[in-house]
């Protein structure tokens, strides 16, 4: 019989098999715990009550980035219209690319008193305004419309941790960064916003629920127009940021 095939060099390579198989469970289990454990020590410190938009853009400027359809501007601004001077809302988009309806929307913000702006990348905001310019600084619902993974990174960890870091740059002394994810594992782990923070000198330092049926006029926008994470999953979570102390 050929050596190869012997029947005591086949339970040894099935015996190494099952070895690989338990070494790589293992790995998806410690993975699972990691991801699992980094929500649990976000959501700690979560508020029973939603965030509240309109009092912090009562506070200060507040600029919001990726705004997509302006819909979560608009609302925003429907909602509390003595702010909407205070409201600088942004896609990074270009205006000429802009649908109908976004353009409607945007003419009813600037009626209502807000600042509105096309081209605006969230990872270079300095580029565009003065150095401490803003109070607050909010991204719903970022999402850099790829999945691909670069130097053990996601392209959505990378968007937000660069946000972090030109935002902190445009953000008054004594500001927040306002970002909402859906709430579930897995965009936990893409997003990775504790190591996103970290690495722009900031602190997640609370969280609150987000319903999005509390803005009327709100209509999610999708990266992409066939994949939406508010489609199949209900539960979302505002995330306040604020510098972390050296
Ligand atoms: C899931 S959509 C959410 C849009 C909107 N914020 C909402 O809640 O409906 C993600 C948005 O992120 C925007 N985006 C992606 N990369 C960006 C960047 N570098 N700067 C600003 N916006 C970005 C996209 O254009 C898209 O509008």
């Amino acid at each position: 019989m050929n050596q190869l095939h012997s029947p005591a060099r086949l339970d040894l390579e099935r015996q190494e098999l099952r070895f690989i198989r338990s070494d790589l469970l293992a790995v998806k289990a410690i993975i699972a715990n990691r991801r699992l454990a980094l929500a649990k020590e976000i959501l700690g410190n979560k508020k029973l009550t939603p965030f509240d938009f309109g009092i912090s853009a009562d506070e200060g400027r507040m600029l919001l980035v990726g705004e997509g359809n302006f819909s979560f501007s608009l609302s925003l601004v429907i909602q509390n219209p003595k702010v909407a001077r205070h409201v600088y809302a942004t896609a990074v988009e270009k205006l000429s690319d802009a649908p109908d309806e976004t353009l409607q929307t945007c003419r009813e913000l600037a009626k209502l008193g807000a600042t509105i702006a096309f081209g605006i990348d969230g990872t270079t905001l300095e580029q565009k305004f003065p150095i401490g310019f803003f109070k607050t600084i909010v991204f719903q619902f970022p999402n850099a419309g790829s999945r691909a993974s670069a130097g053990g990174t996601t392209a959505n960890h990378r968007l937000v941790s660069n946000f972090l870091c030109s935002a902190g740059r445009v953000l008054e002394v004594g500001g927040q960064i306002i970002i909402t994810i859906v709430d579930n594992n897995y965009y936990h782990g893409i997003f990775d916003l504790k190591r996103a923070a970290e690495s722009a000198g900031f602190k997640v330092e609370s969280a609150f629920p987000f319903f999005r049926s509390h803005f009327a006029a709100y209509r999610h926008t999708n990266t992409k127009p066939t994949a939406s994470a508010l489609q199949s999953y209900r539960s979302c979570t505002t995330y306040r940021f604020v510098r972390a102390r050296i």
